[in-house]
């Protein structure tokens, strides 16, 4: 099969990377797998997405392919995002399930969860977080890393961030060696500065990528860019912590081949295979430049997450003095939960709104 691209470092095939796996790729040969497969969700992308209930089904064959693959000192990276039951505000199980057949039946290892958190995420489901307010904002997409063994290699060394400022504080001033309370046994050696800090399994990045040469060039050439590309820090996050220079790199659902423009600038060999053509035309673009100046270097970014009860008030109330919507949200209200103004009174337009704490009592108490 003839690569549509091939770069100084890897390809990309117009291809369903189940057969390109089973036509060309041998045993043990791949270091990564790092992708994020078309998601079972509950409103459809362009590209066609698997049903929710029907998914861990769909995904199976690629499993196998995956397990033969890889080295066994391989990894499998897995950004999957979570779905919702059709119809009702609860969560589908479906990458749950996935989980459980990649472990239990395809013979992965589970080597660490990841949160990938978009900072940039608007509030959806709109209907469950902002028009019935009875769920919160749905930020997180998980990152499964799986291995073929419970070693596959990997260094936390080549993803180090930053020194917050409170441990710059403490490697200033000190820190009294003791037991903490949950019985963790702190010891001075926590003082020592080794230049930086290694970072938690939740991952901050946003996905606000506007102005990048992929997106100049979908224009010039009159596609349409790919709906659900990740960050180019995702997947390299993961080639620099579980790859060395010169190892094989695949990305089965390539989509707009993010993955292999970072393998690309951090010299990684790479496979890219994507079903469609139009994501695959758009793909090339990202290697008609200096692959090296997609990646410019950029300041730290830090992000401050303000504490869950910076709002709380004494009484568990909040900032609106409503009771809870007993019915559990069922009934579609509008207008009921406004905030008060700065006077104390409400706006509210709804004079009927059901959900308002009754007037307390003008008669004297006894
Ligand atoms: C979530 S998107 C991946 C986006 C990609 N990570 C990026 O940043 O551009 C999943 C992609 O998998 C592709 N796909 C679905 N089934 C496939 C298959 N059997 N072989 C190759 N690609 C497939 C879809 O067309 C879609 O573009």
């Amino acid at each position: 099969m003839q690569p549509i691209l091939k770069t100084k470092f890897g390809r990309i095939f117009l291809s369903d990377s189940l057969q390109l796996m089973r036509d060309h790729i041998k045993d043990e040969s791949v270091d990564l797998i790092v992708t994020s497969p078309p998601f079972g969700l509950v409103r459809k992308k362009d590209y066609g997405n698997v049903d929710a209930d029907k998914y861990v089904q769909w995904f199976w064959p690629f499993a196998r392919e995956f397990y033969r693959i890889l080295k066994p000192s391989g990894s499998f990276v897995l950004d999957i995002g979570g779905s919702w039951t059709p119809g009702q505000p609860t969560r589908s199980l479906y990458h749950f399930e996935l989980l459980m057949m990649l472990c239990r039946e395809a013979n992965f290892h589970l080597a660490q969860e990841f949160y990938w958190w978009n900072p940039a995420k608007l509030p959806t489901p709109a209907e469950w977080v902002t028009v019935r307010r009875i769920r919160v904002k749905d930020a997180v997409n998980t990152v499964f890393w799986l291995s073929k063994t419970p070693w596959p290699k990997a260094t936390n060394r080549r993803v180090l961030a930053p020194y917050s400022d409170s441990m710059k504080d403490l490697l200033k001033f000190g820190y009294k060696a003791k037991l903490r309370p949950s019985g963790h046994d702190i010891s001075d050696k926590f003082q020592r500065d080794n230049g930086a800090a290694i970072p938690p399994n939740l991952l901050a990045i946003p996905n606000t990528e506007s102005n990048s040469n992929y997106l100049r060039y979908c224009k010039e050439i009159g596609v349409k860019p790919h709906s659900a590309r990740f960050p180019a820090q995702l997947p390299e996050f993961f080639v620099r912590m579980l790859t060395d220079t010169d190892d094989v790199v695949f990305d089965p659902f390539a989509g707009s081949c993010v993955t292999g423009e970072v393998c690309e600038r951090l010299e990684r060999n790479w496979i890219c295979s994507e079903l469609l053509e139009d994501y695959v035309k758009g793909a090339v673009g990202r290697f008609k430049v200096d692959s090296k100046s997609n990646g410019r270097k950029t300041d730290p970014i830090f992000y401050k997450v303000y504490s869950s009860s910076s709002l709380w008030n004494g009484a568990g109330r909040g900032l609106f003095d409503d009771l809870l919507p007993q019915d559990g949200g069922r009934k579609r209200l509008t207008n009921t939960y406004r905030p008060k103004n700065a006077d104390g009174t409400r706006k509210v337009k709804d004079k009927k709104a059901k959900y308002r704490r009754p007037a307390k009592s003008k008669s004297k108490a006894h």
